[in-house]
């Protein structure tokens, strides 16, 4: 059964509804639901922050996410691999976030040099001139959509270059991307949701693949030079392989920071005395990075990860059996009242704040020192260079159950002091 009509295999639900009604419903009455949908199976909808944590630290040994890959297929019409080229290769254990085991921790081990917070601390000044320049296009126009033109737009750079792609197609990655990712949003549909989700999801591992290529004979100080060079076990990355990790990169690089700061923005907006605050200690990093971990927790832009149990388990009291579907909310995890006070307060001063927002455990999201430098980065020039922010339009939600987030938020401003960066910030 859905959830009195609810039904969240349902992109166009996350669009246009309030999940965290369903949630707190969830989490009180039944939060180990076994979920009916639109897909031809059932699956356990795993709600609270305990349960969640502790699929999350079994994984493979019993949980797998190599066996179905790591989310929901996004409609019915995704269920069959042989129709679709995205469920194909997430089922097949092609890239890092659906591996198990062995050949997981490898190539983990391999690409974290790249995102260790002292590497990804080296990265600042490539931020700040990525949003410095986003920036000095935008102010003078007092005016912005602040989703695709800052929020989506830095992450995006940040992650392309950090990948070694070429400036001149990263509108055209991002647009790819928003096709696999919202394939049933009319904005972005060519065709049926298969072929808009196949032409994002190829021309990503078309580009990533040709653009590898040309480093075996030219390596550079990129992740596409990295991707050509890695091994699992003595064993190079496949073509396949080198297209489907580019493309993993590339959208969980940007998609997930570009909702965290846009749903962030809302809710200051919403609560002066705390945009002030904010303003007043942007300076602090210490204030950035716990301002940017509830930016995490509130919007949860990765809506869920699934898992299949893979020996008969029991959890929240519930009988799982080998092969069920275990699907972790982490939008609902992230607002229990068993862990958080007043979960459904935005506060940028909140400390703890032990959010699942990144994930757990074998899967912890490789980018999260990213993400968090991003997203400080973003909240301090935004407000060193931007006056009396407001919202100028309606607030578009994407429809997706994965990534859950804000498409388009038009705002004006004032342009500070002319709208000049400020010569000197704190790191
Ligand atoms: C606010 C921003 C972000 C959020 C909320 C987020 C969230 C997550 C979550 C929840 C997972 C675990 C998925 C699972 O268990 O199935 C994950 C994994 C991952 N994330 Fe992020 N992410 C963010 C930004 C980034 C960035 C900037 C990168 C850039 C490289 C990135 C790269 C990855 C990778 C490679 C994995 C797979 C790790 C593995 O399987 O070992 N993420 N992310």
């Amino acid at each position: 059964m859905s959830q009195d009509g609810i039904d969240l295999t349902n992109p166009l639900f996350f669009a246009d509804g309030d999940p965290h009604a369903i949630w707190r419903r969830l989490r009180h009455e039944d939060p180990v639901h076994l979920t009916e949908g639109r897909l031809s199976r059932k699956f356990w909808s795993i709600t609270r922050h305990a349960d969640a944590k502790f699929v999350l630290m079994n994984d493979t040994r019993i949980f797998s996410v190599q066996r179905s890959g790591a989310n929901l297929p996004m409609g019915p019409e995704f269920e069959n691999p042989d129709d679709s080229l995205f469920t194909q290769l997430a089922q097949s254990a092609q890239q890092l976030a659906t591996m198990d085991g062995q050949p997981h921790n490898a190539l983990r081990r391999y690409f974290s040099t790249t995102f260790t917070s002292t590497s990804v601390n080296g990265l600042e000044a490539l931020v700040r001139r990525i949003s410095d320049e986003l920036l000095d296009e935008i102010l003078p126009r007092g005016t912005c959509d602040f989703t695709t033109e800052y929020a989506g737009r830095l992450p995006t750079a940040v992650i392309a270059a950090i990948l070694g792609i070429p400036r001149g197609l990263w509108d055209d990655l991002y647009r790819w991307n928003n096709m696999f990712a919202g394939p049933e949003d009319p904005e972005f549909a060519i065709g049926t949701a298969i072929e808009t989700s196949t032409f994002g999801v190829s021309n990503i591992m078309r580009t990533c693949i040709e653009l590898a290529e040309a480093r075996r004979a030219a390596p550079q100080d990129d992740l596409l030079t990295a991707l050509v060079q890695a091994e699992i076990d003595g064993v190079p990355l496949t073509e396949t392989q080198i297209g489907f990790n580019g493309l993993m990169f590339f959208a969980a690089g940007h998609e997930t920071t570009r909702s965290s700061m846009s749903v962030g923005l809302l809710e200051l907006l919403k609560d002066p005395a705390q945009l002030a605050w904010l303003r007043a200690n942007r300076h602090d990093p210490a204030v950035l990075r716990t301002a940017a971990d509830e930016f995490v927790r509130y919007s949860s832009p990765l809506t869920h990860t699934l898992r299949t149990v893979t020996e008969d388990v029991e959890v929240g009291g519930k009988p799982l059996r080998a092969g069920d579907w275990a699907v972790i909310w982490f939008h609902a995890a992230n607002r229990d009242e068993a862990v958080f006070d007043d979960p459904e307060r935005f506060d940028i001063r909140r400390h703890p704040n032990p959010h699942l927002g990144f994930a757990m455990g074998k899967h912890f999201c490789l980018g999260a020192h990213l993400a968090r430098l991003d997203m400080a980065v973003m909240i301090e020039a935004m407000l060193d260079r931007m006056d009396d922010i407001e919202l100028a339009g309606p607030v578009e939600w994407s429809s997706s159950n994965l990534f859950w987030g804000i498409k388009h938020m038009p705002i004006r401003f004032r342009a500070r002091d002319g709208g000049a960066a400020e010569p000197s910030r704190a790191a």
